[in-house]
């Protein structure tokens, strides 16, 4: 059974046959209608069933219209109107729906329902997000870099801004794939120091610092990601100590001169990023955007044993 929970379920040589084949996916159907199934719908007849703890707009489309373009179809269950909102078991639904769908997509505030999906599954089990970690993301953050010419072994990234999911999903690919990350981070806020040990022990830099330039000076991709993270509405005095850490155009300008902007969306433009940076010609956040279909496409392949 293969679940994709983390990046390191598949492991390096697998995340790179996965943008290899995201690659040729994507170049094959330029130009056709998005619902259009590709030419051999290697995942015809597959049904994915989504639930979603939280809101979404990228993952749930992406994943719809993957499901779609490998040749099978995608439904959803959100906890407001599902019985897991109304305190029906992970267990039980796992095995109800492992009857019913070919594979499951979570989005959960707890990382540890997921691994609990996984356990009672019977098909594979995504991580569309959680607390802990966003891989989805991560795969189509790579397709991205890769497309804009980047090899990632020996590639600079920094990140700016808060220690969040996105960041670990980052780390854990920085040690399968052999890049290097420079975190630009307010104290308080840093990555769980799990990630970052994964990440060396996998022979990629870290670097951790409170200096929003010395993360960024040199560096090939620079990201961010919202400060407030969805289930962190309550917390305060966040903004303030985020603040010299906002991707600006002169912290951009400090990086080298072909550096490119990522961010996952949704966007708080005027917090973690500047409207020039984000409306500017580094920034590449809308073919990161639509690379999560391309990249979700060869995760449901690689669940499914095609990749
Ligand atoms: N980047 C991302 O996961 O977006 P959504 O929250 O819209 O799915
Ligand atoms: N860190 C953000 C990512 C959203 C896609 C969050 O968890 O809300």
């Amino acid at each position: 059974m293969r679940h994709f929970l983390d990046l390191s379920d598949a492991g390096g040589d697998a995340i790179a046959a996965m943008i290899n084949d995201a690659q040729d996916r994507k170049a094959a159907r330029l130009g056709w209608a998005k619902g259009r199934p590709d030419a051999d719908a290697p995942l015809a007849g597959h049904v994915l069933g989504m639930i979603f703890e939280k809101s979404s707009t990228r993952t749930r489309v992406s994943f719809d219209i993957a499901m779609r373009q490998l040749g099978g179809s995608a439904l959803i269950l959100d906890s407001g109107t599902s019985q897991l909102g109304r305190g029906e078991s992970i267990a039980d639904t796992a095995r109800v729906l492992s009857r019913m769908v070919d594979a499951i997509m979570i989005r959960t505030d707890d990382h540890d329902k997921a691994l609990e999906m996984a356990r009672h599954a019977t098909v594979p089990v995504i991580n569309g997000l959680t607390d802990r970690s966003h891989p989805c993301q991560i795969v189509a953050d790579l397709l991205t870099v890769v497309e804009h010419g980047k090899a990632l072994p020996g590639l600079e990234m920094a990140w700016l801004g808060d220690g969040n999911n996105v960041l670990h999903s980052i780390l854990e690919a920085a040690g399968l794939m052999k890049f290097n990350v420079r975190v630009g981070i307010p104290q308080g806020y840093e990555p769980e120091t799990e990630f970052v040990e994964r990440a060396r022990s996998g022979g990629a830099t870290v670097t951790l610092t409170q200096d929003a330039k010395e993360a960024v000076v040199g560096a090939d991709i620079v990201v961010t990601d919202t400060w407030i993270s969805m289930g962190q509405e309550h917390v305060h005095n966040k903004l303030a100590a985020m603040a010299p850490f906002q991707v600006s155009q002169s912290l951009m300008g400090a990086a080298k001169p072909d550096a490119k902007f990522l961010h996952c969306l949704p966007a708080h433009v005027g917090e973690e990023v500047s409207e020039e940076v984000f409306e500017g010609e580094q920034s590449v956040v809308f073919d990161e955007a639509e690379n999560r279909i391309h990249a979700q496409k060869s995760v449901l392949l690689w669940c499914f044993d095609r990749i």
